[in-house]
């Protein structure tokens, strides 16, 4: 299912949230707290302040939890607490059935991009304390949801590997152990573009890949670019990229929302990567008689 779908999620505005009524939250609290263990019982206890998370909750296999929901849980807040530590507290300490990915904590692997708060980020590069209270936590929009905050990302990946990303070039070094030189200013130019962690934040932020299911998306276009612009491939294969990415669902589509750029958890200049290959792409199409 998307995460579009839940009825309650599509009516409910941020006012709606606001409004719930506390004995819904008391109710829901207390029935996260029956699960609670010993230890976060001492440790909600000792805390300064708890934080509510409110979670998103699906699971299609289960009979009683198929219907989404949002579950809240009270977690004891700490200096430097992140929103994966308190998913992962919650986790841990009221209900293991609650599902996400994670895997480095360090905003490397891209494994745990979240819905917070209604802006698509990295769990792990998030602070608690950056966020209003109660922070409501999402899965991606614009994805099929799996389970609770897991998304399929088969279709981004699909979207990835059509731009071949992976260097391809026409002219080895002569030497068996030559090194296939970049120079600097050339590594200047695609430095950005390189630091993508493929979490498919942006690709969930684009307008236009929610409408257009085809759209290649922010991400491919950037690992696209990344490949165009580096010198050392020659120029059949950069016209090679050029014709994938100048197809009819390729960067011809994006409207400049800068949407993607926004959100991007490695602050790649996504659309400003977009409109430069729009440029080059111009360029490879002129002639002159
Ligand atoms: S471009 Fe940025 S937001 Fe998009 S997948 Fe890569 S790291 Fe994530
Ligand atoms: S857990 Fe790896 S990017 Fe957040």
């Amino acid at each position: 299912m998307s995460t579009q779908i839940p009825q309650e999620t599509e009516t409910e505005t941020e006012t709606d949230v606001e409004q719930e009524s506390s004995q819904a939250r008391r109710v829901s609290a207390e029935r996260t707290r029956a699960g609670m263990d010993q230890r976060a019982e001492d440790e909600l206890s000792d805390a300064d302040e708890t934080v509510e998370l409110k979670v998103f909750r699906y699971d299609p296999e289960v009979e009683g939890k198929k219907e989404p929901r949002f579950d809240s849980f009270e977690v004891p807040f700490t200096k430097g607490m992140t929103v994966l530590d308190a998913l992962i507290f919650a986790r841990d300490h009221f209900d293991s059935s609650l599902t996400f990915r994670h895997s480095c904590r360090q905003a490397i692997c891209g494994s745990d991009a979240l819905f917070v708060n209604g802006s698509q980020r990295l769990g792990c590069k998030t602070q608690m304390a950056d966020l209003e209270w109660p922070v409501r936590v999402e899965p991606l929009p614009h994805a099929e949801v799996v389970k609770d905050l897991v998304v399929d990302m088969e279709h981004f990946y699909d979207q990835m590997e059509s731009v071949e990303p992976y260097f391809q070039t026409e002219e080895l070094p002569s030497g068996e152990l030559d090194e296939q030189r970049q120079d600097r200013a050339n590594r200047e130019e695609i430095k950005m573009s390189t630091r993508c962690i493929w979490c498919g934040a942006c690709m969930s932020s684009c307008n236009v890949a929610a409408g257009d299911n085809e759209y290649l998306g922010p991400a491919a276009i950037n690992k696209a670019y990344r490949f165009a612009m580096d010198d050392r491939e020659g120029e059949d294969m950069t016209e090679h990229r050029l014709n994938i990415i100048e197809q009819e669902h390729g960067v011809w589509r994006c409207q400049t929302q800068f949407s993607c750029t926004e959100v991007c958890p490695k602050d790649i200049p996504l659309t400003e990567h977009i409109q430069e290959l729009k440029r080059e792409a111009v360029k490879s199409n002129l002639k002159f008689w």
